[in-house]
């Protein structure tokens, strides 16, 4: 019965939200839905797209333990996924799976998405062991000199490996998750590659994601841009004059549904601002998420994300997934 009432009162709150949403509903009152939270924004590759891997983070660091828990606790009776990354490699934090066996302990889903270079024995048992739900590897090539192109300084063996071990400690304790991904960021050095990497995904017995690659996130040259962006248009979110394809016809749903606590408890306003453009606030011990969350300074944003979109610089850039409503940025066939 607890349960029941438990997963009735996070449907109404996101059915809440959602009525805010649409309607221009403000201030909202409700809780948000989907927690991201930042393990770290410390990376061990150099992805040339990356505002990590371009070194252009303001400053870096790690998560403190205490104000991870107190994230989770203060929305985990509303939250349905903590997704945990937002820049970064999170399984460089040393209490990754400490962080995945707490949110697994509330009986909230826990989705990752890493570059899997390490994930060794040991890590492989305890990610499946601590009740990880998703597992999202960023695998961009069939081969290492493609592979590269993007992850730099990375091993694609290292990436197969992570999966190979995963696969393996599932079928030793026979469970079902963490369900296992391979995100493939389809670009103008590996678009010839698509049907290897399905290939390589039915031989592993995972799932192939493909995803479009962002460009317009971060100050980068165009040369560099163009040589990501795929020939194939319909793997790309711009169209020929490197114009976002759905700016015009999607809404935004992130402000209304998503937290996001950055490494240092700065909480964005939206998950798809890595050069931190719009930070509401910071938690302290006395000014919590929640807080925040229902500030006054939020709810302007939300305002005039839903009237002003067109003139909101982080929205200008926001380049949204392509056949794919809001957050589902999964290209399809
Ligand atoms: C910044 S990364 C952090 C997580 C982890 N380090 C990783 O690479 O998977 C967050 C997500 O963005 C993806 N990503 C990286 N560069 C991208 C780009 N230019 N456009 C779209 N997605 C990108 C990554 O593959 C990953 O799924
Ligand atoms: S592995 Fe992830 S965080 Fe690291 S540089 Fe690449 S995309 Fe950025």
């Amino acid at each position: 019965m607890d349960k029941i009432y438990k997963r009735l009162k996070k449907k109404i709150n996101k059915q809440y939200l959602k009525v805010c949403n649409k309607f221009g509903i403000n201030p909202i009152w409700g809780y948000p839905n989907i927690l991201v939270v930042e393990p770290t924004n410390l990376c061990n590759l150099n992805c040339p797209l990356c505002v990590t891997g371009k070194n252009m983070n303001s400053k870096s660091g790690m998560m403190n333990f205490d104000l991870f828990k107190q994230s989770v606790d203060i929305v985990q009776n509303y939250i349905e996924e903590v997704f945990l990354w937002l820049q970064g490699e999170p399984l460089l934090h040393k209490n990754i799976t400490e962080m995945i066996a707490y949110i697994s302990s509330k009986k909230i889903k826990t989705t990752i998405s890493t570059n899997g270079q390490l994930i060794n024995e040991k890590m492989a048992e305890q990610l499946v062991l601590n009740g990880l739900n998703k597992i999202y590897i960023a695998i961009d090539g069939a081969n290492q000199e493609t592979y590269e192109k993007y992850r730099v300084g990375g091993s694609y063996e290292k990436a197969i490996t992570a999966i190979k071990l995963i696969n393996k400690f599932k079928d030793q304790y026979n469970v079902k998750n963490p369900k296992v991904y391979i995100q493939f960021l389809v670009t103008g050095h590996n678009e010839h590659q698509i049907s290897e990497m399905e290939s390589l995904a039915k031989d592993l017995n995972v799932t192939l994601k493909k995803r479009a690659i962002v460009v317009t996130h971060m100050p980068t040259d165009k040369k560099t841009a163009n040589s990501f962006l795929p020939k194939d248009r319909r793997n790309s979110r711009y169209d020929e004059n490197m114009q976002i394809r759905s700016f015009e016809k999607s809404g935004c749903h992130y402000p209304w549904e998503w937290a996001v606590v950055n490494w240092d408890g700065a909480i964005s306003a939206c998950g798809k601002d890595p050069l931190r453009t719009h930070v509401i606030d910071y938690i302290t011990e006395e000014y919590t998420l929640l807080d925040i969350w229902r500030s006054e300074k939020f709810n302007q944003f939300r305002k005039q994300l839903k009237h002003n979109k067109e003139q909101m610089e982080v929205c200008k850039t926001c380049a949204p997934p392509i056949n794919a409503k809001h957050h589902k940025y999964v290209l399809k066939k």
